[in-house]
């Protein structure tokens, strides 16, 4: 049977017990809890209340909500503050609003941001009879949130700026699109990039907005340490005034007349070396805020990055252009030196070597019949002299054939190729298309010499059965594709082993196709045999005709 629980006991207990029942359960939790009638006055409240306002509980009861928490007289109404109690006594329904409470008085005046949530007590009829406010301090949250937001304002700023300047290497164009980024993020329209000239040691302006042509001149040439923008970029510190027409470290009056004020100079530095000063500059007093300081710092750095290597790739550039000069003088000095040797061994030696022939026959023919031993050693200086002769007109050939000059390209490739490859076994067939005509000497050459090197490697490397060459002339381009069914070889390996001589052979021969703007492509595989194609444009610019 079930033991009957003595009703009595319950009914007396229950409501002494409930009130510091729920008591304790409301001071359990952290949140300041109220509890208000229909005239906003609080009819009861947690601990948490009690210990804001001094663990006084007669300065809290009976007290208007609005008094204790917005020090206010009459209730909390839009635009100033959005009470979420008048929401429940509307709408019946739980509301929520986000409050900024100040405490304390003028400086020391801070603000914290709670979160009010309002919930509806219902009698049981369903009549909202009182409503439960709970407050909530999210200042710690909203600071939170409110430096993420920060953080990635900054990034953004920073990706921005980062995409900006790495669209180019081009100085003027990064410093450009910097600064009109720079100005956008700081909601400004005046400013500049002025950049250090390591020799004079001194700042101009190299891109700059909002500012006149009379400032900018008047600024140019600033020394190390003058003015505002020269000491940030002598301390490698960046400097904010509010006002720099009335800073008595102002050197230059134009900035007085062209009216600035709030003024921000940022040193550009790249590992730790100056490149030039930011400025921003507004016409009003408008203040810099912390975060627009920092920022401002961290694209600083961005810039002078991209400053650093626009200057390297300037720098890799005037280097090119200096190696492509010199190898250009090279070839140029090498084709003319080869031409002036062979000519001198053809004028002077050859000639000469010839009529010493000439002569020598001419004294066997005039000696008596009896020296005949003489006669036989005339006859050998004779055939000597004509072997070197055959020699010189070999190396007179191999430094410049003649050819080349006198009839033009394809009659000295036919001859080259056929001495050549034909000597060395490979069957060879060239074939020439379009209008065969005299091109300018210079391509001519560089035509020949590629050929040359192609067919060298073909004799020493390809071991091929045969070889194919075509010279197509074009209206605006010739073209000149060599093949051969060699042995094939990995062009990656052959072009990055210059080091022990290596590839010498093929980098010269693209080397000599760029230097008339014209373009060579090689193709091989091991295995595969190798095809090379050259275009060399018929349009080009023009220079010395060797
Ligand atoms: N037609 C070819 N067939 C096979 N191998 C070739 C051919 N041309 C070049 N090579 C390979 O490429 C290398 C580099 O050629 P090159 O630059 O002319 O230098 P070199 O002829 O002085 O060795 C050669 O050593 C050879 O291994
Ligand atoms: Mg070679």
């Amino acid at each position: 049977m079930r033991k009957e629980t003595p009703k009595t006991d319950t009914k007396k207990r229950r409501p002494q017990q409930t009130a510091v029942y729920w008591q304790s359960i409301i001071n359990s939790i952290d949140d300041q809890l109220t509890v208000v009638d229909r005239d906003f006055r609080i009819v009861q409240a947690n601990a948490a209340v009690m210990q804001r306002e001094g663990a006084d509980k007669s300065k809290v009861i009976g007290r208007h909500c609005y008094e204790l928490s917005h020090a206010r007289i009459k209730p909390c109404a839009p635009p100033d503050c959005d009470c979420p109690v008048n929401e429940v006594w509307k709408t019946g329904k739980p509301a929520k609003a986000v409050h900024t409470h100040y405490h304390g008085t003028g400086d020391e005046k801070e603000g914290t941001y709670v979160e009010v949530k309002a919930f509806p007590l219902k009698n049981s009829n369903g009549d909202v009879t009182q409503v439960v406010l709970i407050v909530r301090d999210i200042t710690e949250e909203k600071m939170m949130e409110w430096r993420i937001l920060e953080a990635n304002r900054n990034l953004l700023a920073l990706n921005a700026i980062a995409n900006t300047v790495s669209a180019s290497l081009d100085l003027d164009t990064i410093l450009n699109s910097a600064l009109d980024k720079v100005l956008e993020l700081m909601k400004g329209n005046t400013g500049g990039i002025l950049l250090l000239d390591p020799e004079t040691e001194t700042l101009s302006y190299r891109v700059y907005r909002g500012l006149s042509e009379e400032f900018v001149r008047g600024i140019a040439g600033l020394k190390l340490g003058e003015g505002i923008a020269g000491l940030a970029a002598q301390q490698k510190q960046p400097i904010y005034v509010d006002n720099i027409s009335q800073d008595p470290r102002l050197t230059r009056y134009v900035v007085v007349v062209e009216g600035l004020k709030a003024f921000a100079s940022v040193p550009l530095l790249s590992k730790n070396k100056v490149l030039g000063v930011m400025n921003i500059a507004s016409h009003g007093l408008n203040r810099f805020a912390p975060e627009d300081v920092q920022l401002l710092g961290s694209i600083s750095n961005q810039i002078a990055v991209a400053i650093e290597n626009a200057g390297l790739y300037e720098e890799l550039q005037r280097k090119e252009e200096m190696r492509r000069e010199l190898l250009h003088l090279v070839i140029t000095t090498q084709e003319e030196e080869r031409r002036r040797i062979a000519r001198g061994l053809h004028d002077e030696t050859s000639q000469a070597l010839t009529s010493l022939a000439v002569n020598l026959e001419a004294v066997v023919d005039a000696l008596p019949l009896a020296t005949g031993e003489l006669k036989a050693r005339l006859k050998k200086i004779q055939s000597i002299a004509l072997m070197t002769l055959e020699e010189i007109h070999r190396v007179i050939w191999e430094l410049r054939p003649t050819l080349l000059d006198d009839l033009g390209l394809v009659a000295a490739v036919q001859s080259h190729v056929e001495t050549h490859l034909g000597a060395a076994g490979v069957k060879v067939h060239l074939e020439t298309t379009g209008d065969e005509k005299r091109l300018p000497n210079k391509v001519e050459t560089a035509i020949f010499r590629i050929i040359q090197e192609a067919t060298t490697n073909i004799i020493r490397h390809s071991n091929a059965e045969s070889a194919c060459i075509n010279l197509e002339f074009g209206d605006t381009s010739v073209r000149v594709h060599i093949e051969d069914d060699g042995r094939g070889f990995d062009l990656d390996e052959a072009m990055s082993a210059t080091k022990n001589g290596r590839g010498l052979g093929l980098l010269s021969m693209k080397e000599r196709a760029e230097l008339l703007e014209g373009l060579l492509k090689i193709k091989s595989h091991p295995g595969q045999g190798t095809q090379i194609s050259l275009e060399i444009p018929l349009n080009w610019g023009g220079g010395s005709n060797v």
